[in-house]
């Protein structure tokens, strides 16, 4: 490929500084100089160009489009493309930006990356239920490798926000509830994306979104209003952000909701006192998806005026409303903006470039010749099989119903059972599921010669057809009739030794637009199950779900619940590793699956309020609770089963008394009593008795997760500083207050051995 790039090569820009004066050996003044020069050749117009982001449209994510991509790279009017999807495409579009324009700027090539690009992993909602770091870092390097193989350089990953509502269908892309545990995985992705610096090959940009509190939407419905307190936002729902921008995310993707009644894109106190100033962010700040034009329809401004608030909080890149580019200029004549305003934000667009090593090589995400060998491989395919595998929570399991023996005859039922193309979950655009297993086809290949399956459909998704296409969107799937396939399972069921009914949401029933009022299992999936159990046959439930379900009935009459989530590309062969009991299942819940859809929001951190329930199995008037519910979660947070069973000793600390230079160790004996290798996640939680603020009746302070064989013991220690016990007061800033603490360590939220300390 010849290079004819006429921005100037860092390398050539470095000797002529030393003749034009700008000096500075450091990368970040060679940087500075390199896009002062660049920058002073550029026109207004191009530098509006720099700062447009516009979609290529191989993968829909929204409603606006653009048909003339390569045109308008020509005119310069784009500095990145996103949702473009083939190596080959993608090396066309660069070498026209390169080539073919004056300044031969290369692109930001973007794309949603959310849980791997051709080896597919679990949802991140699945992946935080494995708490394991480096398992979540493993996947984003190897998401790194097969996307920057394929010419992107940019993932729209990772996604932390918190949220509490499972019936908000993006809970599925997310690390759950937890401000903790959202810190702590969010920068491992990170980790895996960007590597050592972006400047590797297969190094990629990671992008933090949706800044900010895009999980807190009013009921659940996707885009709603956000409305919340300061002290909320900073305690609970910022962490996340701020530990993966600390973690060294190169950029930021602001949110669609309102917050403090403004568009997150145009709130100036969000992006610039809180993300810029108090957190030190200076990287790249995009919109999410046409948010600077629906500022109009929010109520706020007409594109003009969206875009010049949208400029003045900071942001630097407008994904696909074109505001920037068609409105700005004008703006500026008006004096609405000014040019060191624009400046800054195409200064970010080329510096995240610079820092991709993309002046240096344009086309270093562009080696088609490699690409077949780096994508879908046996290695990446073995690491998402047994990641996958990690991810599985067992919900319930009576009887040691689970795991299967392979022999005699089982009844795998269910719309689940055999629809390889749901395995992947929401998200999964860039992959080819046509080459994946369904559960169906790695049963019968696991058991082939030593056990018969017996397959049956059993339902439909949902009785209404219609309902059935909203719920399945791209993935639509040949309907039968419902009497008629329940017939068939119940005569499968009669003839098996136990049933396997592989059950419950569709790949694109959560995401995105994904919404639901009602979190139970669909209509006729219940009936079917209901239809299951009274055959007496033992009935194992392998849920398929993008988000918390509420299975109050499930959890009452199916003899074991595996939640298999959306596994990926090789989460049948998982599957079957798990229910066959070569691995013993280890995934614990990251959010709480609530008894009733009546109770959301429902979450363990939550704060005592002034008159608790003393009782959540009687109703007690005058408390915190309801006449027709208990305030119970159906499995709480952190929750999961094994197949081997973990004893806990007693939970000693040294010494109960904390000063503020000090550390306690508590130490907790776990033995596996079990018989069967098998890995526990510890629990570390504590709360803050009196505070200047409520503090949560308990907050997950740590967790390590230990795999001990049977009979093994270890004594798993937990160092407790001041550090630890911060919050942020109602000044908001950052303390910890002097007093007394719970410090709790436990299996999961609601099983707990509790010490009490004092923090002088
Ligand atoms: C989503 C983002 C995504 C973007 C680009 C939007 O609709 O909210 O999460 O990164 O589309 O595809």
């Amino acid at each position: 490929m010849k290079k004819h790039i006429k921005a100037l090569l860092p390398s050539v820009c470095l000797a002529l500084m030393c003749s034009c004066g700008h000096s500075g050996n450091d990368p970040d003044s060679r940087m500075d100089s390199f896009i002062d020069e660049l920058m002073g050749r550029m026109t207004l117009e191009q530098k509006l160009g720099q700062m447009n982001l516009v979609t290529g449209g191989d993968m829909v994510t929204g409603h606006v489009m653009t048909n003339e991509l390569e045109q308008m790279i020509r005119r310069q009017e784009i500095g990145g493309v996103f949702n473009v999807k083939g190596a080959g495409k993608i090396l066309e579009l660069q070498r026209i930006a390169v080539e073919e324009t004056e300044l031969g700027i290369p692109l930001l090539v973007g794309a949603d990356i959310i849980h791997g690009y051709e080896t597919i992993f679990p949802i991140p909602l699945a992946l935080s239920c494995s708490w394991d770091t480096v398992a979540i870092e493993k996947m984003a390097r190897i998401s790194a490798i097969e996307a920057s193989a394929s010419g992107i350089n940019w993932t729209y990953s990772p996604m932390v926000d918190i949220c509490r509502d499972p019936r908000w269908g993006r809970i599925a892309e997310g690390n759950g509830e937890d401000p903790y545990l959202g810190s702590v995985l969010g920068p491992a992705y990170v980790r895996g994306y960007q590597g050592k610096d972006m400047s590797g090959k297969d190094e990629i940009m990671a992008c933090v979104k949706h800044f900010a509190l895009y999980g807190a939407v009013e009921g659940g419905r996707d885009y709603n209003t956000v409305d919340m307190s300061r002290q909320r936002m900073f305690n609970e729902y910022f962490p996340p952000y701020k530990a993966a921008i600390r973690g060294g995310a190169a950029s930021v993707m602001n949110s669609f909701n309102l917050v403090d009644g403004i568009p997150a894109a145009a709130n100036k106190w969000l992006m610039v006192d809180v993300l810029r100033d108090r957190w030190g962010f200076d990287g790249l700040l995009v919109t999410d998806y046409d948010v600077i034009s629906e500022m109009s329809p929010h109520g706020y401004a007409p594109l003009p005026e969206a875009s010049v608030k949208a400029l003045e909080a900071g942001t630097d890149m407008d994904m696909v409303s074109s505001g920037y580019l068609t409105t700005l200029g004008q703006s500026l004549s008006g004096k609405a903006v000014t040019m060191a305003m624009i400046d800054k934000a195409c200064r970010r667009v080329l510096e995240a470039k610079y820092r991709l090593g993309l002046f240096d090589d344009p086309y270093k995400y562009c080696d088609t010749t490699s690409v077949a060998g780096k994508i879908y491989t046996t290695e990446h395919r073995r690491a998402a099989r047994e990641i996958a595998a990690e991810t599985f929570v067992l919900l319930k399991n009576d009887n040691q119903t689970l795991p299967l023996e392979p022999k005699g005859s089982i009844a795998l039922v269910g719309p689940m059972a055999d629809a390889a193309n749901n395995m992947c979950g929401m998200w999964s655009m860039t992959c080819t599921p046509s080459g994946h297993l369904s559960l169906l086809d790695a049963m019968t290949r696991e058991l082939s010669g030593k056990a018969e399956v017996i397959y049956s459909k059993g339902c439909n998704i949902y009785a209404d057809e219609t309902v059935e296409n909203n719920a399945n969107g791209i993935r639509p799937v040949r309907r039968g009739d419902d009497e008629t396939l329940l017939r068939q399972a119940l005569a499968a069921a009669a003839r098996a030794d136990v049933v396997v009914a592989a059950m419950g949401e569709s790949a694109e029933m959560s995401g995105e637009s994904a919404s639901r009022a009602d979190i139970k299992l669909p209509d006729v999936q219940q009936k079917l199950l209901r239809g299951l159990v009274a055959t007496g046959k033992p009935v194992v439930l392998l849920l398929f779900t993008g988000r918390p379900l509420v299975l109050t009935w499930e959890d009452a009459n199916v003899d074991a619940i595996l939640n298999v989530w959306f596994g990926g590309s090789e989460a049948a062969h998982a599957i079957c590793d798990v229910v066959f009991g070569k691995v013993s299942p280890s995934g614990k819940l990251t959010t709480t699956f609530p008894r009733h859809a009546g109770q959301i929001p429902l979450y363990y951190n939550h704060m005592n309020t002034s008159r608790p329930d003393p009782d959540p199995k009687v109703f007690n008037r005058y408390c915190s609770n309801y006449i027709d519910e208990s305030n119970e979660e159906l499995y709480p947070f952190g929750y999961g089963l094994s197949y081997a069973s973990f004893r806990y000793g007693d939970l000693s600390l040294d010494k109960t008394t904390l000063t503020a230079d000090g550390a306690i160790t508590a130490t907790v004996n776990v033995t596996n009593t079990g018989r069967c290798r098998a890995t526990e996640i510890v629990q570390l939680y504590t709360r803050d008795i009196y505070a200047s603020l409520a503090r949560p009746v308990k907050e997950l302070k740590g967790f390590r997760r230990v795999t001990l064989e049977p009979g093994e013991s270890r004594d798993v220690a937990f160092t407790i500083t001041p550090d630890m016990l911060r919050f942020y007061n109602p000044e908001l800033e950052y303390v910890w207050e002097p007093g007394e603490f719970d410090l709790m360590v436990g299996p999961d939220s609601r099983n707990l051995i509790t010490r009490r300390f004092e923090l002088k």
